[in-house]
């Protein structure tokens, strides 16, 4: 195999909405109580969008802060890859209007879909091209607008959603520093448990698709439930053993911010106790694709991680898919 270059991340930035919908808001709004959802998901709060926002305009912030953080140009990118289960629009790509905002003009752009994964299979994606060195500088984004596609007369889905963005920048690092491993995973089967039905080539837009609220998110929470903790706890096994470490390494666990109980329980089969988990889900809900790289930029911003730290990202979603990192924070 030819020699590849260690790549890490040099500059983090996030973003989330002024506007902050509490439990208590909820509660005027569906059958439903701050306790039940405190309970069954450990969310008190969530970010939601103003109707002039769009997800573009909280990845356009999230990833000026990263620029800045990394002390890059935006006309230094070389390819920018969007992370978003809610585009702008169908077409063109998030990451296209991302581009032009921030004036990155030597920069290729795409979307990546992979749900709730997507910014952890954008990371492994993003770093291919700088470990072979094709490219120099790739930015990473997740970013979404959950409240966008949420039913909001449904309570068993829109007390879990938010809306937020997470940017980072990656580079070259010093040799063993930056991502150890990542793996990938997917498992179609399970395409029907979390889905948006209408609106794409199976179910075009109509006014039946849209009288049926198909339009909408659509999931079963048991079944997802069930899923999530089997592959975290699975995906974590695998990246610490492909990156040569132990569950004794891990000084961060950043799991996917959905929902307290999931995340406790892959940390309790795991053996990793709660104080090394790292979790704002009480505060942001779940916001898919953004839900990781938030997570990771408050932790990196208030100094819980340093220099030298074990930090392993897991992420699952619909599809099914699922995805891990496994990365030696700092870049020496
Ligand atoms: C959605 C989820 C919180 C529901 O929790 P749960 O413990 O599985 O609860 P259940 O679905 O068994 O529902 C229990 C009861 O609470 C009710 N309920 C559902 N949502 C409610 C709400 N917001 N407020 C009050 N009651 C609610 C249900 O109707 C059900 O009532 P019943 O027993 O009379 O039928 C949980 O399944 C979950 O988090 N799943 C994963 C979802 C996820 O992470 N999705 C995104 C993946 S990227």
């Amino acid at each position: 195999m030819p020699e590849v270059a260690a790549v890490g991340i040099t500059g983090i930035g996030s973003y989330v909405p002024d506007k902050v919908l509490t439990n208590y808001d909820l509660e005027k709004m569906v059958e439903t109580s701050d306790e039940w959802i405190r309970e069954r998901t450990g969310i008190r709060e969530r970010r939601i969008v103003h109707p002039d926002q769009a997800t573009s305009d909280l990845a356009v912030i999230a990833a000026e802060h990263a620029l800045k953080d990394a002390g890059i140009d935006a006309s230094e990118v070389d390819l920018i890859i969007v992370a978003t289960a809610t585009p702008d629009m169908l077409f063109p790509s998030t990451a296209c209007l991302v581009q032009n905002r921030i004036g990155a003009d030597h920069a290729g752009a795409f979307d990546l879909q992979a749900g709730c994964s997507g910014f952890v299979y954008a990371l492994s994606v993003g770093s291919q091209f700088v470990a072979t060195g094709k490219y120099k500088r790739v930015l990473v984004i997740g970013a979404e607008t959950l409240s966008r596609i949420t039913n909001w007369d449904d309570r068993t889905t829109c007390v879990l959603f938010g809306d937020g963005a997470g940017a980072v920048v990656l580079e070259r690092v010093t040799r063993g520093r930056g991502i150890l491993a990542s793996c990938l995973g997917a498992d179609g089967a399970g395409a029907d448990i979390l889905c948006l039905p209408a609106g794409g080539s199976r179910l075009p837009a109509s006014e039946q698709t849209v009288a049926a609220k198909q339009h909408y998110l659509s999931m079963n929470g048991r079944e997802v439930f069930k899923f999530a903790v089997r592959v975290t706890e699975e995906a974590t096994r695998q990246v610490l053993q492909q990156a040569g470490l132990t569950v004794e390494d891990v000084d961060h666990l950043i799991l996917h911010q959905a929902n307290i109980r999931i995340m406790e329980a892959a940390a309790k089969r795991l053996g990793i106790g709660s104080d090394r988990l790292v979790v704002n889900v009480d505060r942001y809900g779940n916001t898919s694709s953004a839900s990781i790289p938030l997570a990771l930029s408050e932790a990196v911003v208030d100094g819980r991680i340093k220099d030298g730290d074990c930090v392993v990202m897991v992420a699952f979603g619909a599809g099914l898919t699922w995805a891990a990192s496994a990365i030696k924070w700092g870049h020496g």
